[in-house]
């Protein structure tokens, strides 16, 4: 519900109707802080018009300005403008069965063929089974790939109609199961293509303007793991007091998105309960809870999942579960991983991150200290897993969510405890930092997080910024 359905519901109670004005004059005033002295100044009229209004503002000009109402912060006077482009009721009833699985790639190859055949070379694509001697365009799902000793690849093309085999010799690196078009040469009595260029779905430069009118911020943060004794309290509760304060640059700021593994969960891996400080997962969540309820009712929190929570594992995750949603007051919405939505037009997509462990160990040249350009991968493909029967599970859904079919303005992930901003043909690439330290695991790895950084773009300017708590 947004403020301006809270404050007419509110008036509605006590029976007082107001004109469209002097609605606005409340937002002005601070909205719902401001209810109660709105009530009891003109609640005696039952209805409230603008000429009511104006005598009273009148004489109330007269006075000296209240120096609570000039230290309201900015994002007090806007509406929220949020949009779910990801229904999360419509991925939680899985069968399991092969055929789902099956249903699964084959949406997949669907959707990322069309994408695909909207490129010139590609718009007469040939089936496999259609295949001829000479030039040839085709689109499919790799179905194995290996190198040879000389360092070419030899891989395996599928579509719908059959499978043909390939050989490439140039500089992209492919991955199992992402869905390329290739043009190169094919011959029968081989029965092989000899490819000369490989082609992934990509994205066009994003070239719009996006920038609103309103100067309302976004934070961004993730993986704040409550409940793990490397949990950073103190950072976190500066973090909290700061965006609370609503002044330093948190003015602007309308809406706090947390990109998943809120809390630290429970037997997510072997001896789990030998680094936990709460060690009861519900009440992890409560933690949550009080610290989010304390926020001021003009932010809005969405919440999706991550590995860590009390959800499946296999993507994508659908929400939270209502009785972890009822510890929370009603700014928090609870979306599903990965989920995308708009946020006055701009379009945010937001993957808690699991398959990046995938690229950094699959893809050579990405590592955990450049993920910008695993997410540059990933957008490039227009799959967020693309890799199937590595670490990361996926659920068998007739749909696959996990394809990119719209261009986001922003993209954000987390999961790997970096920070890392990258601007990619238009797109904001953000993977957002993490609330905890680093654990007995990291150390082991040689892995440094990069905890306790609040990513802020503002939508008037449409620039990111970052705050270090
Ligand atoms: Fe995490």
């Amino acid at each position: 519900m947004t403020q301006r359905e809270r404050i007419i519901n509110a008036l509605l109670d006590r029976g007082i109707v107001v004109d469209p004005d002097v609605l606005e004059h409340i937002i002005k005033r601070g909205g719902l802080d401001y209810l109660s002295e709105f009530i009891e100044k003109y609640g005696s009229h039952g209805f409230v018009s603008t000429e009511i209004l104006d005598s009273e503002v009148k004489k109330e000009e007269k006075k000296p300005v209240e120096k609570s109402d000039m230290t309201k912060p900015e994002a007090y006077e806007h509406d929220w403008d949020l949009q779910i482009l990801i229904d999360p009721n419509s991925l939680s009833s899985i069968k399991g069965t092969v055929d789902d699985f099956a249903s699964l790639f084959q949406n997949r190859f669907k959707r990322l063929s069309t994408l695909l055949r909207r490129r010139p070379q590609f718009h007469s694509a040939t089936d496999i089974k259609d295949l001829r001697d000479g030039p040839v365009a085709v689109i499919g799902m790799i179905l194995d790939r290996r190198t040879t000793s000389t360092g070419k690849i030899i891989f395996t093309l599928e579509d719908p109609t059959g499978t043909v085999r390939c050989l490439y010799g140039g500089e992209s690196f492919i991955l199992n199961d992402e869905v390329i078009g290739v043009v190169g040469s094919y011959n029968s009595s081989r029965d092989i293509i000899y490819v000369d260029e490989i082609t992934r779905p990509g994205i066009s430069p994003v070239n719009r303007n996006r920038k609103i009118s309103e100067p309302i911020s976004v934070a961004i943060i993730s993986d704040v793991h409550i409940g793990s004794k490397t949990f950073l309290k103190e950072r976190w509760e500066n973090f909290l007091k700061w965006l609370k304060s609503g002044k330093n640059g948190a003015e602007g700021i309308k809406y706090l998105i947390i990109g998943g593994d809120l809390v630290d969960g429970i037997g997510v891996y072997p001896n789990q309960e030998r680094d936990l400080k709460v060690t009861d997962i519900f009440k992890q969540y409560e933690i949550l809870a009080s610290y989010i309820n304390e926020l001021p009712d003009y932010i809005k929190v969405i919440i999706i999942p991550g590995n860590h929570d009390i959800v499946r594992v296999a993507e994508p995750q659908p929400p939270l579960p209502k009785e972890i949603e009822k510890m929370f007051n009603g700014n928090a919405t609870f979306l599903s991983n990965p989920t995308a939505i708009s946020i006055h037009g701009y379009r945010f997509l937001i993957y808690h991150g699991a398959s990046l462990n995938n690229l950094v160990e699959l893809v050579p040249g990405i590592s955990y200290e450049n993920v910008g350009e695993a997410m540059k991968l990933l957008i490039d493909m227009r799959h967020l897993s693309p890799v199937y029967g590595e670490k990361v599970p996926l659920a068998p859904l007739p749909r696959d969510f996990l394809v990119i079919d719209t261009q986001p303005d922003v993209f954000i992930t987390g999961h790997v405890h970096t920070f890392t901003y990258a601007k990619y043909k238009g797109i904001h690439l953000l993977n957002a930092s993490t609330w905890q330290s680093q654990t007995l695991y990291q150390k082991m790895m040689n892995f440094k997080p990069d905890p306790g950084k609040v990513a802020i773009l503002n939508l008037h300017t449409d620039r990111m910024t970052y705050r270090e708590f």
